[in-house]
């Protein structure tokens, strides 16, 4: 049989520039966030430009947040892409998440799609959640071999001898996102109809089944799928090996293995409008029952003028991880910059009444020494003589904006070999011991039976999952 394979993009979140104009409000809206948000078209068309040139593969999913507010200006330049994808040849398969609708009445789900103006907001066209199916219904409903349509989860051939399971995890508005029982057993249905056809079935939904971090599921259980439990059991009983999934944003592949050591993979990928964006090129070798999956990134974005800055640079200075960085220097050296930085996220009023203390921690803090932080917990005597040379001349701020330009492109560098983990691990173990004797519930609630702040502290760090977030190859039989 042939090998098939496909491209996974997820979270486009694409912003139409029908709905903004320069200003405050949305360049405001756009630094809060973790992902770029006015660039979106040029980055989702510098990835289909990629797509496109690859001859070597027909099909293109896509797993929902595919527009960023639900309006209609969006949705109808997002569809206009698909159409192109389909008049190349491409198939394109689409599902939906909370983005990609407004609530109203049940469906209720806390957005409201707006047009961005110098000043401030006004209501524009929106997409209901009832219309989705329709609206998408020529990518993936319509070429389905099995449609569940009160869900609108789809079964589609996506090969020879492999088939996939789009699941539309849409839900009641934030409250329950994922198959109610009705499509659970409709999902139970389709894996058992392609085991008997003798083909592999791959699942691809939007709320991840496991969570990117322990802590994840103690702070954010409902950022999970709905009934994640169920959908672990399901995947271990029925044998299949694999579940997509997007929203987190984040770059991430887990493994789940039940008590009877039946295990599956959770590959979730970044949000394609992150800094570090990038989709999942996935190949499935049927005679073979192996699956390979890698990710594929931009070096630039067609279209966007990004300055003496790389992409990366420009578009991680645009959101609150990269502000930070930048905010640190400013606050030192240019204080009306550092304000009008701060702008849309931080309290500017409260920064302004107390400059001089801001300034003086910033200044502290941009001279602090990585073994600072080495003494003040207990990684100092952990540490090697060279670690120690090394964390005496190494800025703090470097291992702190390591460690948070790592959270969503996933593979922090920070191993067991480093002074960072060392450093870092030391804080965790004094801090265990404070929640410990002072019993801070609140944090205490965030700690998974068994585990620590220090064992929690390590997912930050360095690769505690399958060793690559980038990629893997693994058995379907
Ligand atoms: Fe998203
Ligand atoms: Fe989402």
């Amino acid at each position: 049989m042939k090998q098939t394979s496909f491209y996974l993009v997820t979270d486009n979140h694409y912003v139409s520039r029908k709905v903004w104009v320069e200003g405050k409000p949305f360049t405001h809206r756009e630094r809060g966030d973790q992902i770029a948000l006015k660039a979106t078209p040029e980055i989702l068309d510098t990835f289909l430009e990629k797509i496109l040139a690859d001859e070597t593969t027909d099909t293109v999913i896509f797993t929902g947040d595919n527009v960023n507010n639900g309006d209609m200006a969006s949705h109808y330049e997002f569809r206009e892409r698909l159409e192109r994808l389909t008049a190349a040849g491409k198939k394109a398969y689409v599902i939906t998440a909370t983005h990609d609708y407004c609530g109203a009445g049940d469906d209720e789900n806390g957005f409201s799609a707006c047009r961005y103006t110098e000043t401030g907001t006004e209501p524009t066209e929106f997409m209901r959640k009832a219309e989705l199916l329709d609206f998408y219904f020529d990518y993936g409903p319509k070429q389905a071999l099995s449609l569940h349509r009160e869900s609108g989860s789809y079964v589609v051939q996506l090969g020879e001898g492999v088939r996939l399971a789009m699941i539309c995890d849409n839900g009641n508005g934030r409250s329950h996102c994922g198959l109610f029982e009705d499509g659970t057993a409709w999902l139970r249905e389709q894996i058992r109809a392609a085991k008997a056809a003798g083909e592999y079935i791959l699942l691809a939904t939007h709320h991840p089944v496991l969570p990117p971090w322990d802590v994840f599921e103690k702070a954010a259980p409902h950022e999970l799928y709905g009934g994640n439990r169920e959908m672990r059991q399901l995947m271990c009983e029925e044998n299949v090996r694999v579940i997509f999934t997007g929203h987190t944003h984040v770059q991430n592949i887990r493994k789940y293995t039940d008590s009877e050591g039946r295990w599956f993979l959770n590959i979730a990928t970044i949000a394609l409008v992150n800094a570090a964006g990038k989709m999942r090129r996935v190949t499935v070798d049927p005679d073979a029952g192996v699956c390979d999956v890698r990710s594929v990134g931009f070096e630039r974005i067609n279209g966007l003028d990004t300055g003496d800055r790389t992409a990366y640079e420009y578009l991680h200075a645009l959101n609150f991880p990269g502000i930070l960085e930048d905010l640190l220097p400013l606050a030192v050296s240019d204080y009306e910059a550092f304000l009008s930085l701060a702008e849309g996220f931080l309290p500017v009023d409260q920064l302004r009444k107390h400059k001089t203390a801001v300034r003086t921690l910033c200044k502290k803090l941009q001279k602090m020494k990585l073994s600072t932080a080495a003494k003040f917990g207990s990684g100092w005597k952990n540490m090697s003589p060279e670690q120690r040379e090394y964390a005496k001349k190494e800025p703090l701020q470097n291992a702190i904006f390591g460690v948070l330009r790592h959270i969503y492109p996933g593979n922090p560098p920070y191993g067991p070999d480093t002074a960072e983990y060392q450093a870092v691990l030391g804080i965790a173990r004094k801090l265990d011991r404070y929640v410990r004797r002072f019993r801070i519930e609140k944090v205490q609630s965030l700690i998974p039976e068994g585990s620590s702040l220090e064992e929690m502290a390590k997912d930050f760090l360095y690769n505690t999952r399958t060793g690559d977030d980038d990629a893997i190859r693994f058995d379907l039989k």
